[in-house]
């Protein structure tokens, strides 16, 4: 029986995939063989060596520590795209939001509860919450990633003149890319031009407070800004004078922090990005497919910190390292296996960066004589049998 701990609510499209005779899920369990996540901070966690992978019903993988995972040879996974198009419709509600006081205006009708004649004062105040169209007006778009890529589609659709910026833009989503959006050399040229901007790059350490000071002296005086991606994106002193200064007219944020509640020009919305109950399904079915995959074939799909690898099981065993991306190290696993005369049927190698993970499928089973040897090459993190 193959242990998965949850460490939150994750769709039952996605749980109700696990084979209940195999698979025991819950919360409460020790040394799992892997953990499903959403939101949980798994920071501090300390992980048993059962755990072979770690899944995450979501884009963003801030919450999991991936560099002590890689080397303790644990797989973590995303659901990339599968949430993109409810965070889309979030951020082009967001876009609206930002440029009409509707949450003004909600707010104020709901403050008449109980006062007669509100068809009448609404027609007497609404000039109060008037804004501006976004049709005509220049988007910005950091990241062009599955959200990205949707959200700037999406706005030249209603009309919005977009340019886009992602220094790791992939072939796949440059093609999905309409035409008509305007690619930028950099951020200066996105923060120069634009009336809005929307993030949606991930929170790493090249992007963590990349909205500063410096960057908000380059913007536009009342550019409004949506992110939908994460805090860390933002230095939220400098967020705070700009908004001050009305440099910056507006900022919608779907991760407020402390700082940012009740704040002037200031829309806060509860994370509610991937929160549709197509985003959740979409998220848990991919993140549960991952999980099974590898706990259960060792193949690999959409991992952040090993490179997919994917294979038919066609021989009796299969050996999965988890190793360093070294020069040498192929021809010693390929050599450990050959000394005990094993016929190696198939074999596939991928690296991603200073890692890489090999699998090899054999005739007959792995002696453990085998094992040892492939235990003493140097740079092997660690080896799973299926
Ligand atoms: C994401 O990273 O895709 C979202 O944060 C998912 C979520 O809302 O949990």
């Amino acid at each position: 029986m193959k242990k998965v701990q949850l460490l939150n609510k994750i769709a039952k499209a996605g749980l109700d995939l696990f084979d209940t005779s195999k698979y025991s899920v819950r919360a409460d369990i020790d040394n799992p063989d892997g953990i499903l996540v959403r939101s949980a901070d798994l920071l501090k966690m300390e992980f048993s060596n059962e755990l072979k992978a770690i899944a995450r019903a979501g884009a963003g993988v801030n919450n999991i520590p991936v560099q002590r995972c890689t080397e303790q040879g644990i797989v973590v996974f995303n659901t990339p795209g599968a949430n993109a198009n409810g965070v889309k419709e979030l951020t082009i509600a967001s876009l609206l939001l930002a440029s009409r006081d509707i949450v003004g205006g909600i707010k104020w009708i709901n403050e008449q509860t109980g006062k007669a004649g509100i068809d009448k004062s609404v027609e007497k105040e609404k000039s109060r919450f008037a804004g501006s169209e976004i049709e005509g007006k220049t988007l910005g778009v950091i990241g062009l990633g599955a959200i990205g890529g949707m959200v700037a589609n999406a706005a030249r659709n209603l009309g919005m003149d977009v340019i886009g910026y992602d220094p790791y833009i992939t072939v796949d989503a440059a093609w999905g890319l309409s035409r008509s959006i305007k690619r930028a050399s950099g951020y200066d040229e996105i923060y120069k031009n634009s009336d809005y901007i929307t993030l949606h790059a991930p929170a790493t350490e090249e992007t963590k407070g990349m909205f500063c000071e410096a960057a908000f002296a380059k913007m536009k005086t009342g550019v409004r800004i949506i992110n939908l991606s994460r805090s860390d994106l933002i230095n939220n002193r400098d967020m705070l004078k700009a908004l001050q200064s009305k440099k910056v007219a507006c900022y919608v944020t779907d991760f407020p922090t402390d700082d940012m509640v009740g704040v002037e020009g200031v829309i806060a919305i509860p994370h509610l990005g991937a929160s549709t109950n197509e985003s959740e399904d979409n998220c848990a079915l991919l993140a549960v497919q991952e999980l099974i995959e590898y706990l259960e074939n060792g193949n690999i799909k959409n991992s952040v910190n090993y490179p997919d690898a994917s294979m038919p099981h066609v021989g009796d065993s299969r050996i999965c390292v988890l190793h360093k991306n070294i020069p040498n190290i192929l021809s010693q696993i390929s050599a450990a296996i050959s000394a005990e005369k094993i016929n190696i049927e198939n074999m596939l190698n991928r690296s991603k960066k200073e890692y890489a993970y090999t699998i090899v499928e054999i005739i007959g089973d792995i002696p453990k004589i085998t094992l040892d040897t492939l235990y003493n090459i140097d740079g092997i993190i660690r080896i799973n049998i299926y």
